[in-house]
């Protein structure tokens, strides 16, 4: 049996000697000698091709650890982390988890948390699966011209700048998609012709096919330039869509047609999360409504719809309080309204933090990308960690 070589990292002798002790009680797992050199500790881990167990406590020079994670979980991928705190909060665990690490305990240990840690990290280092933690998040409106691609494609930069991980982008607005207008872009593949070859794609195909936005990990996957290819694809097709590119993005950002045809309704079906977007005047409102109504009817989970108000001004005669009243809804964003800087982002074909990432409408889709990401690391955390973060 291949042993699994297992660095433990921490000051504390005590921690250091349990930690040792435990991990000696495992027959599979060989422990390395100690050291405390930052540096030669990403040395030896990446040397070692089979798979490695990197025990790192972060009660001390917690950025140091979180940087020196950072660097092995991205070039050792056969490293898997194991973290430990004397001081758990859930933004540490955040930055644990952002830096790699697949379990987390406090310290001091207990024998059988570690045990299960353990356990669980052996069996991923030896049938590596992946775990799908891919979001679907549609930009909706039942209402044109309402901002929808502004947000959609936004977002998504914003999201891939944020997360570094791989974001699609894709336009439903399959007759007069804007994407590619926003972005400047001329993609050579379009949303028919990856239907068409949906049985053969695979990641390699799909990085390839889509769209990258300069050296950015966003992916455009842009509409048909033809009507009529539009009208040959139908609902099932998307659904398949989305599960192939769910195993190679960690976010999909559709930007939805204004209409509940048959595909578009599809790709909100499969969406983890739908941002409705509104404005603050009573026919958009209106409309609004009756689309929260629909969704119902369609058995959407309250929780999975947010609404999002656009060009939203402080002086606003309807006020944020209003607006929550008639649709009995909270709201979940507002953008603020900024005509100019938005009118010259899609005027160059450029994201407007590229115009200017300290206007306040820029900075309200960063913010959006950081508080959604942040949301659903806590939410995937919460699952894993739930008796951890009960006692906070
Ligand atoms: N936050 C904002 N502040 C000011 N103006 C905005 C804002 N967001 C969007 N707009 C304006 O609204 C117009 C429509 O925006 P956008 O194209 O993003 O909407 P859409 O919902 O995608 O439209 P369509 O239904 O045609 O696809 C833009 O040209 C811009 O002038
Ligand atoms: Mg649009």
């Amino acid at each position: 049996m291949q042993k699994i070589s297992t660095l433990i990292f921490s000051e504390d002798l005590s921690t250091s000697e349990v930690l040792k002790l435990l991990v000696s009680e495992f027959d599979n797992l060989e422990l390395l000698e100690q050291t405390s050199d930052f540096s030669k500790i990403f040395e030896i881990l990446s040397n070692i091709t089979d798979k490695s167990l990197f025990i790192v406590d972060l009660s001390v020079k917690k950025q140091e650890k979180l940087d020196l994670m950072l660097k092995i979980s991205q070039q050792c991928p056969n490293c898997k982390i194991l973290a430990l705190s004397d001081n758990p909060s859930v933004d540490l665990i955040i930055q644990i988890m952002r830096a790699g690490a697949k379990e987390f305990l406090t310290v001091p240990i207990l024998k059988n948390e570690f045990f299960d840690a353990i356990n669980k990290l052996i069996s991923q280092l030896e049938e590596p699966k992946k775990i799908n933690k891919c979001k679907i998040i549609s930009v909706f409106s039942n209402k044109g011209g309402i901002g929808k691609t502004s947000l959609a494609s936004n977002l998504a930069l914003e999201l891939s700048k944020i997360t570094k991980e791989n974001v699609a982008l894709i336009d439903m607005n399959f007759q007069m998609g804007d994407i590619t207008t926003f972005l400047d872009l001329k993609p050579s593949f379009n949303i028919s012709y990856m239907l068409e070859n949906i049985d053969k794609i695979n990641e390699t195909f799909l990085l390839s096919t889509l769209e990258r936005y300069k050296n950015s990990s966003l992916y455009v996957l842009a509409d048909p330039p033809y009507f009529k290819q539009a009208d040959t694809i139908h609902p099932k097709q998307i659904t398949k869509l989305f599960n192939t590119l769910k195993e190679t993005f960690s976010y999909i950002i559709v930007d939805a047609e204004a209409s509940f045809d048959g595909k578009n309704i599809a790709a909100l079906d499969n969406s983890d999360m739908i941002l409705l977007v509104s404005v603050a005047n009573l026919p958009t409102l209106r409309n609004t409504q009756r689309c929260l109504e629909l969704f119902d009817k369609l058995g959407y989970d309250k929780e999975k719809t947010k609404i999002v108000i656009n060009r939203y001004m402080e002086n606003d005669e309807i006020k944020e309080d209003d607006i929550e009243k008639v649709l009995s809804k909270q709201i979940y964003w507002k953008i603020p309204n900024n005509y100019f800087a938005i009118m010259s982002a899609i005027n160059k074909g450029v994201p407007v933090s590229i115009i200017n990432s300290s206007t306040n409408v820029a900075q309200s889709y960063k913010d959006l990308a950081q508080h959604i990401s942040d949301n659903l690391y806590k939410q995937n955390m919460a699952k894993r960690f739930e008796n951890i973060l009960n006692n906070f």
